[in-house]
């Protein structure tokens, strides 16, 4: 789609017994069109169908997916990847790297192993990476120098040229690469896994890739945006781990858990519309928590109490150990899923919410409901 186009979907379930729904990760529309079964929406039963409308206001790379038992949904294919083109011309050359796991199988896109693609060289080349899997991958980028252009879905501006580094995408996340194709093969690769994508002009050998050291968002490009000089709300995201019961006290282990508490019985974080709004998070579990905010961006500003080079962000990684600061503007009504992106971990608690003082939901939630979000 292009941006600022208004598009209709239409969703039908023909055989899924568990219902469906649709989420457009990544996209920040109005709350109704987000697709969070139990939030915004009853999930689709078999037989069903469900309209979605909206317009996407940024050009950019996003994905959608099922938000009706997302954490095996998902995993067993229900997701796509989602281009918002800008209104002038694209890169003529624009590539989608979807990076997914079926069944513990790693595909790029539709395939299980490298595939190889003719190129005329000299033309503008977009890579869109996408990680649509429950944990981070690091892709890696041979035979050129190139630039991220993009993250999540937002520009990246001023940039400087890249090469041999390691790409990491959280789970959820995507990165947008940009380098005009050279005379000899370009090859993607993805970390400890046999696919990849190579781009072939037709002669030269095709480069190993290596993998070096980790792109570091917060010290590439210009600001995204300046750092708010104050805040109305200040939010504490602690996440953390303890043992608790599941299936009704039949089976105890392990609950991630953030301000002591898992879903559901954690409270939302309420927002006012028009306010500044500051969350802290920390990290004093043992796994990284790639954190996805729905209907808006987070502008991260600080890493372990240092600044940083300010980046929009929907789903940002909180490795073990660190804390982020980002800021959020309250601009989008609604109630909003707020959660972790590796799905196994939402499922086990690891889910809140926010939502803007006065807005409530007609839906419910839980086994009673067959609205199940996680
Ligand atoms: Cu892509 Cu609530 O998620
Ligand atoms: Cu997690």
């Amino acid at each position: 789609m292009h941006e600022g186009e208004l598009v209709e979907a239409t969703l039908v379930n023909r055989d899924v017994r568990e219902g469906v729904s649709i989420h457009w990760h990544g996209v920040d529309l109005p709350n109704a069109e987000d697709g969070v079964s139990g939030v915004t929406q009853d999930s689709v039963p078999p037989g069903g169908s469900y309209v979605y409308r909206f317009r996407a206001p940024y050009a950019g790379t996003y994905w959608y997916h099922s938000h009706q038992h997302s954490a095996d949904e998902v995993e067993r294919g229900l997701y796509g990847a989602l281009v918002v083109l800008p209104r002038r011309p694209a890169e003529p050359l624009d590539i989608v790297a979807l990076a997914h796991t079926l069944h513990g199988v790693p595909l790029l896109g539709s395939s299980d192993r490298e595939e190889r693609r003719r190129v005329v060289p000299g033309m503008p080349v977009r890579l869109r990476l996408i990680n649509s899997a429950d944990i981070l991958r690091r892709f890696g980028l041979a035979g050129t120098d190139f630039r991220v252009v993009a993250i999540d879905g937002r520009e990246k501006p001023g940039g400087g040229v890249l090469n041999g580094v390691s790409i990491p995408v959280p789970a959820g996340g995507r990165y947008d690469l940009a380098f005009p194709m050279p005379p000899k093969p370009v090859r993607l690769g993805v970390r400890g896994e046999h696919v990849g994508l190579v781009l072939d002009p037709g002669r030269g050998v095709t480069p190993e890739v290596q993998f070096g050291a980790d792109f570091d968002p917060a010290i590439y490009g210009a600001p995204s945006a300046p750092v708010p000089a104050r805040f109305d709300r200040h939010f504490a995201v602690n996440i953390g781990r303890r043992l608790g019961f599941f299936e009704g006290g039949r089976r105890l282990d392990w609950q991630w858990t953030i301000n002591g508490k898992a879903f559901p019985k954690m409270p939302m974080y309420m927002l006012r519309s028009g306010d500044t709004v500051e969350f802290s998070f920390s990290n004093h579990s043992h796994a990284a928590h790639p954190m996805h905010l729905h209907g808006h961006h987070m502008l991260v500003f600080a890493r372990d109490g240092r600044p940083v080079t300010p980046w929009w962000s929907d789903t940002l990684e909180i490795g073990q150990g660190e804390r982020y600061d980002v800021a959020v503007f309250a601009k989008n009504l609604g109630v909003w899923m707020f959660h972790c992106h590796n799905l196994p971990h939402a499922a086990h608690g690891l889910v809140t919410h926010v939502a803007y003082e006065g807005v409530s939901t007609p839906f419910r939630m839980g086994s009673a409901t067959h609205n199940e979000p996680e």
